[in-house]
């Protein structure tokens, strides 16, 4: 199974040739430089660069590649910014019509769970804990298949990335947030209690906590008292990852899963990744340059789901 996947959810515009959980060719090109100045990314702006961007990539794939050669096209196409999807759809719709090859939608997040599967067998059933910069999630999945993979519950709020990036840009650490939280706090030492609140769902909810986090800082600056960023982020860190681990537990008592899997952006985070292994003697977490968003994670979550 040839696959030619597109991903334009958010800020990376991304291409991937894949054939039987096998890339042969990925490329993707990240807007982050551009986005760093607003702290933030830009919706129109990033829609525009992915038009253009994504011409160019595929000129790269057309002159080392036969694409007559695949068998379907996959793109992403939900959640995301609706302006970046539209983009990825109507490029992967052109495709598809010019070499008269089937075009599959996915759903990003789809993507995210099984990019694990570059590394890993998943054993079902599986619990997924998906953790970016838009959402945080968890799953419960009883076999690949859409109709078997079940939302547990999601973000009510700001998701962890975005929490992330939030604080280290009121601590005017730069963006994105996560990588340079995850540095600081690998020197600090969990000294504040920032408190965070839990319940009995499988919800989530970050922006009291945010909050908290900003006039913690802000209260430290009036009064003249020392910001040691190094303390500041690992006690950060220690609070925000709290939920994420408590409810994972509490899927993991209640589904009895046979693995469990780590994706997103924020699974890059080293205290993450090394907390979320001692939960499960079976726990999937993807190699760094899979928790970030790309096609090829679209290509392997369509070809287990439509094999
Ligand atoms: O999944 P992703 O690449 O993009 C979307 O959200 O679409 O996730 C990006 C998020 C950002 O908020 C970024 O700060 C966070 O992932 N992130 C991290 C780390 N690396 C990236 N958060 C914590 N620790 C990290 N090492
Ligand atoms: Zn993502």
């Amino acid at each position: 199974m040839k696959i030619l996947a597109i991903e334009t959810s958010h800020d990376d515009t991304s291409v991937s040739l894949y054939e039987n959980r096998e890339i042969i060719k990925e490329i993707t090109i990240s807007q982050t430089e551009f986005h760093k100045k607003f702290g933030g990314t830009l919706p129109e702006y990033a829609s525009r660069h992915h038009a253009e961007t994504i011409v160019k990539i595929l000129k790269l794939f057309l002159e080392e590649f036969d694409l007559n050669e695949i068998d379907r096209v996959a793109y992403t196409e939900k959640p995301g910014l609706i302006g970046s999807l539209h983009v990825g759809s109507l490029f992967a719709h052109a495709i598809g019509f010019s070499l008269n090859k089937p075009v599959i939608g996915m759903n990003h997040m789809h993507g995210h769970i099984f990019a694990s599967l570059f590394d890993n067998e998943i054993i079902y059933p599986a619990i997924a804990l998906i953790v970016s910069g838009g959402h945080t999630q968890l799953w419960y999945l009883t076999s690949p298949k859409p109709s078997d993979i079940k939302l547990l519950g999601g973000t009510k709020d700001d998701a962890v990335g975005e929490v992330f990036d939030k604080v280290a840009r009121r601590l005017k650490l730069g963006f994105p947030g996560g990588p340079i939280i995850d540095k600081l706090a690998k020197k600090g030492n969990p000294i504040y209690d920032f408190g965070i609140k839990n319940d009995d769902t499988y919800d989530f909810s970050f922006s009291g906590f945010k909050t908290k986090v900003i006039n913690f800082i802000h209260n430290r600056e009036q009064s003249d008292k020392e910001i040691n960023l190094n303390d500041i982020s690992r006690s950060f860190q220690d609070y925000i990852f709290k939920p994420l681990l408590i409810k994972t537990k509490k899927a993991i008592a209640e589904f009895n899963p046979k693995s469990i899997i780590l994706g997103g952006g924020v699974s890059a985070n080293s205290q993450l990744r090394d907390e979320f292994k001692k939960l499960h003697q079976n726990s999937l977490i993807p190699s760094m340059k899979y928790t970030t968003d790309n096609a090829s994670m679209i290509a392997i979550a369509s070809h287990v789901q439509k094999p």
